[in-house]
């Protein structure tokens, strides 16, 4: 399945609801840069896929030592975590996108993670949205994350949000179909449509990404 990537969420969101005027028969898998390229350095190593959901990762890159754990049909070890804890093997690379953020304590939850489930070297790439009781805002001090190991990526949405807003609202405010593609009434409408749910919210990739290597 051909992959097409993203630097920001609000651009994949706008291809993916299919707000775009063009070609809405075509649907490649959507990710954004960065998991794209963790995948692609790990695809070969046997790698946790940390809350899996639908075990998508191995599926469109075709990562056949990769074990997805999940309490889904799709997962290689089915259950949370927490419950299948002692079947999880030890592996070179772990990648969580928007599920460690589960867990009442986050940090505990990756250092436990990291102590207990990747070898010396590894690395694990994992992300947290707002939702429920977890804020990417509470974790979003990279001195914290480097305790754990050498912090090779970080970025946190608030870090960026100026920017993000500005870049939406040009893009969707200079796009001359848009809001016939959104059935939305104003393009106020359509801006806090998206913001809503790739700024406020990032249910795709999280508000804070971060990659840690032991
Ligand atoms: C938003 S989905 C993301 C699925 C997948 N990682 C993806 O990017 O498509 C979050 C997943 O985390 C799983 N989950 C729930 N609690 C968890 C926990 N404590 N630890 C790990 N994963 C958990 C859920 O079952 C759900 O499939």
């Amino acid at each position: 399945m051909p992959v097409q990537t993203y630097d920001q969420t609000w651009q994949l969101f706008l291809r993916t609801m299919q707000y775009t005027s063009r070609r809405p028969d075509f649907l490649p898998y959507c990710t954004l840069k960065p998991i794209h390229d963790f995948i692609e350095q790990n695809k070969e190593q046997v790698t946790l896929d940390w809350g899996c959901g639908e075990n998508n990762h191995k599926l469109v890159y075709g990562c056949d030592k990769w074990i997805g754990i999940d309490r889904t049909l799709e997962a290689d070890i089915y259950g949370f975590p927490r419950d299948v804890w002692n079947t999880i093997p030890q592996s070179t690379a772990i990648l969580a996108i928007n599920s460690v953020h589960f867990s009442p304590n986050v940090y505990d939850e990756v250092e436990r993670i990291i102590t207990d489930k990747l070898v010396d070297g590894g690395a694990m790439f994992f992300t947290i949205n707002d939702t429920g009781h977890a804020k990417a805002a509470l974790y979003s001090d990279i001195d914290k994350w480097k305790k754990l190991g050498t912090v090779d990526y970080f970025w946190y949405i608030d870090d960026h949000r100026e920017q993000l807003e500005n870049d939406l609202a040009d893009h969707l405010y200079n796009d001359p179909t848009a809001d016939m593609k959104l059935g939305a009434t104003d393009m106020s409408d359509m801006y806090h449509h998206v913001h809503k749910l790739t700024i406020n919210q990032d249910p795709f990739h999280g508000r804070l990404r971060v990659k840690i290597t032991k």
